[in-house]
């Protein structure tokens, strides 16, 4: 009987087992049911909840699986620590990379460059009012980007943005301008969208090429472009 009972405290039962996987199931869906609840994310609940949630579900599997509740207290704390010690890492990381506090946002704080110019257009943006409503154009945030990786500076330059070839004109002071392609077309938005479109067609032999953009990336442009101080 004795022997028993100490057999029993050593090793749970089926039926322990099995309460322990229906809890771990029903943590594993408030977790998926979480992650679909806009709110939490609103609020930056999301992932605190779902660290605490993993949590418990490890020192779950730690404790009843792994056996840990039932042998010497030292495996436990050499678990404990384990858990603690990894959570420090993430959160470090987290911090690092800015996700705790601006969430979904990490590489452009890795990478300063960006964010550098970004600062950089702010600064001489100042005092610059736009000529037109550049939301109801594109996305100026993600033109500086296009600006960028489509090319487009091999031959411009531009206000906020490093480098810059000399090929094209400069197009600081974008929207001042009169005209564009040398005096072809009006300086409007529906002017500038049609020459990012297809240059060539506009002025044959011209020297900026077809750079092969989508729709949207030439309204994000397009904006960019008159955002220009
Ligand atoms: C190979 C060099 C080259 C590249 C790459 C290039 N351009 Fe040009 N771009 C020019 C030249 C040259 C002109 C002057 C056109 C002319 O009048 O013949 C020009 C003119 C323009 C104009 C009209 C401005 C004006 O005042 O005439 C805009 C807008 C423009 N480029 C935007 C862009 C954008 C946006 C990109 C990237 C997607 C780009 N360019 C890539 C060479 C280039």
């Amino acid at each position: 009987m004795a022997a028993h009972v100490s057999g029993e405290e050593h090793h749970p039962s089926e039926s322990g087992y099995i309460r322990v996987a229906i809890a771990l199931f029903l943590f594993t869906t408030i977790e998926v049911i979480a992650f679909y609840v806009e709110p939490l994310r609103l609020l930056d609940l999301l992932a605190p909840i779902l660290l605490l949630l993993s949590a418990i579900k490890f020192a779950t599997v730690g404790g009843w699986y792994m056996h840990l509740k039932f042998d010497s207290k030292i495996f436990m704390v050499f678990f404990g620590v384990g858990l603690a010690l990894a959570a420090t890492v993430i959160l470090l990381l987290m911090t690092l990379t800015s996700e705790l506090d601006r969430p979904g946002k990490p590489f452009q704080t890795i990478n300063t460059q960006p964010t550098l110019q970004a600062v950089q257009a702010e600064e001489q943006t100042k005092g610059f009012t736009p000529k037109y409503d550049l939301k109801s154009i594109g996305n100026v945030e993600l033109g500086r980007e296009f600006f960028v990786s489509r090319g487009c500076t091999g031959c411009h330059q531009a206000p906020g943005i490093q480098g810059g070839g000399q090929i094209g004109p400069n197009q600081a002071h974008f929207s001042e301008r009169p005209t564009i392609a040398g005096g072809l077309l009006p300086n409007t938005p529906e002017a500038v969208e049609k020459w990012l479109k297809n240059p060539q067609a506009i002025k044959p032999g011209t020297l900026m090429p077809d750079l092969s953009l989508n729709e949207d990336q030439i309204r994000d442009l397009t904006a960019f472009l008159y955002s220009l101080p």
